[in-house]
């Protein structure tokens, strides 16, 4: 899914974030484990304010095992829970309700020694396109759902789905924008695909991802392409054309196709587990 942001579009998502917001316990906020700084709205920290937060890293089979760790650590607070899935993969709804729960702990103790049966967990799934809200929403979500049209503030299109009997969410996701003043960010969300690629050139992007594979994983580049690392970007691009065999009139390398044929590759994750936001060189 692929969404272009105006003004007012984010103005809508802002005030159906607040209403949904309104109705729930904690909300599941969901990120890329590549680029989990890139991939956070601008808002959130103020529009969640102090709700418990689950932060759910999502596509860690993309990312290097050891930088997803160091996220974690990184993003874990108070008030927030931090853990790293495959959604595709993993024992996504396991994982989930055990953390709302482990984040509502305290609360619930307090309303059981005050005599009170707490209710079920209430809980919102929130983030920018294509990290895997609809995905994670699926497969947690039993087949039953529960309409509850008279709730106070409930829209009629709102619906709880039962997540198992502690926990409820709501079926739709809030659909957050992400950070577009930064160029940096938007190359990072156009590398890992979460942007189109008619937003930024594609040339642009191509050659930022080469500077971060030759800096971080040149002997990845190596291998997928065996070329040497060599200093000149343009001509190291020549070389992998040529060693593709992407050549037109004359044997010359068609420059262009091996541009798309390299961002290709990245997303076909041609060179391994990536994530191409580091915790050393990110201020959160
Ligand atoms: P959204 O609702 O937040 O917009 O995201 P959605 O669930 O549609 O997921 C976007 C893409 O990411 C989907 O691929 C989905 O299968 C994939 N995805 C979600 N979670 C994970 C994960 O943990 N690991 C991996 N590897 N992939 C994940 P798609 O339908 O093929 O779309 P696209 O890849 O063409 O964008």
């Amino acid at each position: 899914l692929n969404i272009q942001w105006f003004p007012g579009h984010m103005t809508k998502a802002k005030r159906e974030m607040q209403s949904m917001l309104s109705m729930v316990d904690m909300v599941i906020e969901l990120r890329d484990a590549r680029v989990p700084n890139a991939s956070k709205n601008p808002l959130i920290d103020e529009l969640v304010g102090q709700k418990p937060r689950l932060i759910v890293l999502t596509k860690i089979d993309k990312a290097e095992d050891e930088e997803t760790k160091r996220w974690i650590q990184l993003l874990s607070n108070e008030y927030t829970v931090v853990v790293g899935v495959d959604v595709l993969h993993d024992n996504v709804k396991k994982i989930i309700s055990e953390n709302a729960l482990f984040l509502m702990k305290e609360k619930r103790e307090r309303q059981i020694k005050k005599g009170m049966n707490p209710r079920a967990v209430r809980c919102m799934v929130c983030g920018i396109p294509n990290v895997g809200k609809s995905t994670l929403i699926n497969q947690i979500a039993a087949k039953k759902t529960l309409v509850t049209g008279d709730r106070p503030g409930v829209t009629k299109n709102t619906r709880w789905v039962k997540v198992n009997k502690d926990i409820e969410l709501l079926d739709t996701p809030g659909v957050l924008w992400p950070k577009f003043e930064d160029e940096q960010i938007g190359i990072l969300l156009a590398i890992t695909g979460a942007i189109r690629d008619q937003v930024l050139p594609l040339e642009e992007v191509a050659y930022a991802a080469l500077k971060y594979l030759k800096a971080y994983f040149p002997e990845r580049l190596q291998e997928a392409y065996g070329v040497t690392i060599i200093e000149n970007n343009y001509k190291l691009f020549l070389e992998i054309g040529r060693n593709r065999n992407l050549l037109q009139k004359g044997n010359e390398v068609d420059y262009n196709r091996t541009i798309e044929t390299f961002m290709k590759d990245i997303r076909a994750n041609r060179f391994g587990k990536i994530t191409w936001e580091r915790t050393d060189a990110v201020h959160e």
